[in-house]
Parts: C-alpha cells; structure tokens; sequence
C-alpha cells in the first residue's frame, strides 16, 4: 500500500475527482478527512470507505472560511495524530463572458478556488513543517495554461494556483515538504455535467472522450506517495492529449 500509516485531508471530497481520491488513498491505507459544504455527499463517501475497511471522518464546511480549514487540521491531529498529505482540491466555476461575468461569480470563485486553496495550504503547513515533513496537491486545470472562452474568473484562478504551488514548493522544500499541482483536461463529473454531450468538444480531445476522475485520482496518488520524492514545484497534466495541440 502507498499510503500506509499516512493521514490525509482531501477537500471537495463529497463528490468527482475528490472523492475519487478519497476512495483510491483509503484502499492505498491513508486515513482520511473529507470536507465539503454538504454533509450529505461526504457521509456517503466515508460510508464507502468504511464499508471497504478505510477509516475516514467528515468535517464539512467552507475552505473559504479561515476558520475553518483551521478546523480542518484541528479535527485530523485529533483523530490521527499527525497531517502527511493535503489534497487542495475543492473548485467550482460557472461559464460566463468576461462582459457578462457579475462581480458575484468573479468573487465566488475566486474565494472558493483560490484563496480556497491558499488558506487551507496555510492551515497545514505549520503541522507539516513541526513534523519535517509532508505532501501538498493542488487543482488546476488545463485553463491554468490555456485559456477558454467564458472562462475568465476560473482560469484566472487556476493559473494563480499553480505560480502559489511553485512558491509553497520553495518554502517547503527546506522542511521536506512537497508542493504540485494536478491539471486534468475535461473530466466526466458533476461540474462538467453540461459539456459531456458536446460533439465539437469531444472531437477536440484526442482520445476523444472525457476522463473519469479516477484516472486524475492515480495522479494525485502518484504526487502524494512516495514514489515522487524528487518531484516538486510541478504541474502534472493529465488531460487525454489536449495539451499537445
Ligand atoms: N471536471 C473537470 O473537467 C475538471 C477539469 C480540471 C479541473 N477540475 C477541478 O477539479 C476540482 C474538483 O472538481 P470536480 O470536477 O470533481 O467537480 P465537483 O464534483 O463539482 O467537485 C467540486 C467539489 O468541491 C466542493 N466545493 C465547491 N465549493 C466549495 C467550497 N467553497 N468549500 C468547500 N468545498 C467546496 C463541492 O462540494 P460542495 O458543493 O458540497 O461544497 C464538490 O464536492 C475542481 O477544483 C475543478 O476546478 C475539474
């Protein structure tokens, strides 16, 4: 097992590619903490997990809210005694022009994916720094790189995540903490819901055909283990080719 005796906490886990995680690092021996806004989906995840013999606990809230990722940490030291992996991963983003983008939606996603990411990584960091040790995965996205049109306030947002992984890299790597970001193309889940059927879009994939949020699961796996011990300050795409276009 990968991940044996190791503790994790995965956000957006309720749901696609973080609970895809969840599930692969809890079959990998990783005890976990999942968070998310609705309770709901992330009881049904540990409900999996446990039936399957992993331990895992939900907290769900907000990463937007300080004091809560605070929370995050708090809860996973009082359960398992330490924090090896953060899996930074809760995003959300709706379609929009930039002429047609409300200050709201810029906000919205800005404070959920970004400074999402960057409080929940604040929060961990001082742990992982007292034990000499540990492992940040953040979300980008292929629109990290490239840009989409109607994609103004998400992309804007995963490009600021992978220039704030670089540096959690640097200032990590003094204490032998690992920073990378994943940037998966178009994945079969509930965020992408309204895309799966677009022909024109499927045609531009080269595999033509969305990925399913285990194969991104096997990727963070491979940067949270540690078979990536040399591999830091990196963006990981994974993206069924459309990069190489
Ligand atoms: N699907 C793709 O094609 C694709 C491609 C590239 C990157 N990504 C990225 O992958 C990540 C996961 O997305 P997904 O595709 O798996 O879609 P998803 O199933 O919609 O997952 C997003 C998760 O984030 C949680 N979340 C949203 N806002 C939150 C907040 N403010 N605080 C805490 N949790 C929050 C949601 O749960 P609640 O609503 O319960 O909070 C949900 O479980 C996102 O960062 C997304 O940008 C996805």
């Amino acid at each position: 097992m990968k991940l044996h005796g190791k503790t994790a906490i995965i956000s957006g886990a309720g749901t696609g590619i973080g609970a895809a995680t969840a599930k692969l690092f809890a079959a990998e021996g990783a005890r976990i903490t999942l968070t998310g806004r609705r309770p709901g989906p992330l009881q049904e995840v540990v409900g999996e997990i446990e039936a399957a013999g992993g331990t895992a606990q939900a907290v769900a809230g907000d990463v937007a809210d300080r004091a809560h990722c605070r929370d995050l940490v708090a809860e996973t030291l009082a359960a398992y005694g330490r924090l090896d992996i953060l899996f930074a991963n809760a995003g959300s983003g709706d379609r929009a022009l930039v002429v047609e983008t409300t200050e709201e939606l810029w906000d919205q996603t800005m404070n959920t994916n970004l400074k999402g990411t960057f409080l929940c990584v604040q929060a961990a960091l001082p742990t992982m720094q007292e034990q000499n040790g540990g492992v940040i995965v953040t979300m980008s996205s292929i629109l990290g790189q490239s840009g989409l049109a109607q994609t103004s306030a998400y992309s804007a947002t995963k490009a600021g995540i992978e220039q704030l992984t670089k540096v959690v890299a640097l200032e990590g790597a003094p204490y032998g903490i690992r920073a990378n970001a994943v940037a998966p193309g178009w994945v079969e889940t509930p965020l992408t819901e309204g895309a799966q059927k677009d022909e024109a879009l499927l045609a531009r994939i080269p595999q033509t055909r969305f990925g399913r949020p285990e194969e991104i699961a096997h990727a963070v796996l491979y940067l949270a283990s540690d078979d990536a011990r040399w591999v830091t300050g990196t963006v990981l795409t994974i993206d069924g080719g459309w990069q190489a276009g």
